[in-house]
């Protein structure tokens, strides 16, 4: 179970039907689920009884203090409107040029990197879109070698606090042996260079990017976010959006590369709908092969592969009896790979997410960005910023999986490739642009 909880939940889903309650360390009952009506009840129809699980909250909130990540109620709603406004459509084309800067400056280290020979996609995709995020919060003129302590204080805290939730019984020695120090250390080293950088935006000429909308923010009595707020608030959006997309990009790329008959229409419909020019987000609807593309590797491989709930009262939820204090898991990953609404589930086909197909989704089982108030507040920015490094990197690179590689996904926080994906990277040659191809699996 701690090395891979995803195959054992997904034999008991086999043994015991779409429901099924499991006591972790033999005591603590949690209901583990992929039925659409259990998972539609919890997550949004009665939302309000349930709140994020205390494990979460406690350890992130130890670290990351107060944020949309880390509280409930009042707090959260009001914090969730207004942040809610930096990932509007119209704020979501201003930061389109911050992205793509962000990815030209990245993607020059990786071009060095590709010449040299194969690379681990995983970090190299992590670091590309952690500058993205970063400077869509701070903006294009946040320093290299900041994002960099930030990133590294990013997961190393995130490791240790999944090694404090899993081995509870090493805290004590996590204490008198430093080690919890040296993440606080770290911790409060990124902290201080966001509260600075806040500090200096204060005084300076107003942004476009999503700090200067946290600044800006006003609560319907007029008043600001305290620029502590502003640090946490800032924080965690960084650490939601650290692994997520990187994540997904890497496994788009691994699946994509044992099929070249999509790659070859992927790149046809990008050449069609940009020509040469960048992408911004008034572009993202019309690249609609690309989205069923992402679409379907978000289903196979899911960033989260659960989300979990904790039931303030007695519920029930389709036959499901939901006790107070019970955790609901809602275990993505097997809903995503299940038989029952998926016909041959392990296949990657995009067509699953054309028009025609989607209408007949069962709803509430695909769910890579959550669903109901606490989904992710970042999904279109996301998709934006996946599309936006595949539209560069499949028109300029043919892209290889290196032979004789173990690829295993392990499911930590997120479901990491255990091992990293190494791939080569070589120019394409210039292609005249075709009429969209035909690409069935
Ligand atoms: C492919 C990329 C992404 C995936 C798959 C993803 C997935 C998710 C999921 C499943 C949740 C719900 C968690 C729950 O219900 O407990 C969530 C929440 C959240 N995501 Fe994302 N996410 C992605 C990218 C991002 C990005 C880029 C950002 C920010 C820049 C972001 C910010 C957030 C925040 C702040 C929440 C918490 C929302 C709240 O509780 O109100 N995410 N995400």
């Amino acid at each position: 179970m701690a090395h891979n909880p995803v195959r054992v939940l997904t034999k008991y889903i086999e043994l015991h039907g779409d429901t099924f309650r499991f006591y972790f360390g033999g005591v603590k009952e949690a209901i583990v689920t992929i039925n659409p009506v259990v998972i539609q009840h919890v997550l949004k129809n009665n939302s309000e009884n349930y709140h994020k699980s205390e494990i979460q909250k406690k350890r992130m909130g130890h670290f990351l203090g107060k944020g949309l990540l880390t509280t409930e109620g009042e707090a959260w709603r009001t914090q969730r409107r207004l942040i809610q406004a930096g990932f509007e459509r119209k704020q979501l084309e201003v930061l389109s040029s911050i992205m793509r800067d962000s990815l030209a400056d990245s993607l020059r280290d990786f071009d060095r990197q590709c010449r040299i020979g194969p690379v681990d996609v995983y970090p190299v995709m992590m670091k590309i879109t952690f500058g993205m995020v970063a400077r869509s919060l701070f903006g294009a003129r946040l320093k290299e070698e900041d994002i960099d302590i930030i990133s590294l204080a990013i997961s190393t805290v995130q490791e240790f606090m999944v090694r404090q939730t899993i081995q509870p019984y090493l805290n004590p020695w996590f204490a008198v042996s430093g080690e919890l120090r040296r993440h606080w250390g770290m911790r409060n080293r990124a902290f201080g260079i966001l509260r600075d950088y806040i500090q200096r935006r204060r005084k300076e000429v107003p942004g476009h990017d999503l700090l200067q909308i946290l600044i800006d923010a006003r609560y319907s009595d007029g008043r600001a976010m305290s620029d502590e707020l502003v640090v946490s608030e800032s924080m965690q959006l960084l650490v939601a959006g650290h692994e997520t997309s990187s994540n997904a990009l890497s496994w788009l790329l691994y699946l994509l590369s044992s099929r070249p008959d999509c790659v070859e229409k992927v790149r046809e419909e990008f050449e069609v709908v940009l020509g040469d020019r960048p992408l911004t987000y008034s572009d993202v609807p019309k690249l609609e092969f690309a989205t069923q593309v992402i679409m379907e590797a978000l289903r196979l491989y899911p960033p989260f592969w659960m989300v979990d709930r904790m039931a303030l009262a007695d519920d029930r939820a389709g036959n499901v009896d939901i006790p107070r204090g019970s955790t609901v898991v809602v275990f993505i990953h097997g809903a995503h790979h299940s038989p029952q609404y998926w016909d041959n589930p392990e296949r990657f086909d995009q067509e699953r997410f054309s028009k025609a197909q989607e209408k007949l989704h069962t709803p509430f089982t695909h769910l890579p960005f959550g669903a109901g108030s606490r989904g992710c507040i970042g999904g279109n920015y996301a998709m934006l910023q996946m599309l936006m490094i595949l539209s560069v990197l499949i028109r300029k690179y043919d892209f290889r999986l290196v032979a004789g590689q173990t690829i295993e996904a392990r499911p930590m926080v997120i479901l990491r490739p255990e091992h990293g994906i190494r791939m080569t990277f070589t120019e394409t040659i210039p292609r005249a642009v075709g009429r969209l191809s035909d690409c069935s699996a």
